[in-house]
């Protein structure tokens, strides 16, 4: 199977799936949109009332901001691959549980991923990131870069983290700035790669190895 098929599998799978019990209250399920080939990969929490209405990822207030962080990076959404790490709407807008979280992306998040083989995946707010460098901080590791299984992953704050709290919205629109320059070197070896750059003004830390 190509990508291109990979990809539509598994949004037919999740729209069926009945995997967890997120399935019961779903509208829409939201397997995620965008090409196959995209170099980044954005993974969210999961999807809010717009997106289980709609069926689509990032519709609402927090997809109007992640659209106008892409843009100021002279990118549109339709060239990055965006989905979010549980595909139905947990109710009442509650965390998912550790055990949806396992499952949902088991069975789907990471056959998506190994379809479209993005330089960078961003993972955006505290779920996402932690499947993939867990027992860490958001405040003390967003914006930098960590090679996961391979894989450049660069934990950033949740767009709608920073809608409710103002000061988090230059940190996400800095973190963003560098993407264009971290996608250039995901192929490069990890100690090539930077992460503090002389605009962070922050202390140096180090980029982990898994
Ligand atoms: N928040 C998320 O984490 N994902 C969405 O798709 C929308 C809002």
């Amino acid at each position: 199977m190509n990508p291109i098929e990979t990809l539509s599998r598994v949004g037919k799978e999740v729209s069926a799936c009945t995997q967890c019990e997120l399935h019961f209250s779903r509208k829409h399920a939201v397997p995620g949109e965008g090409p196959a080939d995209a170099e980044i990969v954005f993974i969210g929490e999961g999807p809010g009332f717009h997106e289980n209405e709609q069926g689509r990822p990032f519709v609402g207030a927090a997809g109007k901001f992640l659209e106008e962080l892409l843009a100021k990076i002279g990118m549109k959404r339709e060239q990055v691959f965006i989905t979010n790490v549980v595909k139905c709407r947990p109710p009442g807008n509650r965390d998912p549980k550790p055990e949806e979280v396992e499952t949902c992306v088991s069975c789907y998040l990471e056959r998506q991923l190994q379809a479209i083989n993005p330089k960078v995946i961003v993972t955006l707010g505290r779920y996402s990131m932690g499947y993939f460098v867990p027992n860490v901080k958001i405040g003390d590791v967003h914006g930098q870069s960590f090679r996961v299984r391979g894989k450049l992953v660069i934990p950033m704050y949740h767009p709608a983290a920073a809608l409710h709290q103002g000061s988090l919205k230059p940190i996400l629109e800095n973190d963003f700035a560098r993407l264009p320059e971290l996608i250039g070197k995901a192929a490069l070896a990890p100690e090539a790669i930077d992460n503090n750059p002389p605009q962070q003004q922050e202390p140096p830390k180090q980029l982990s190895l898994f």
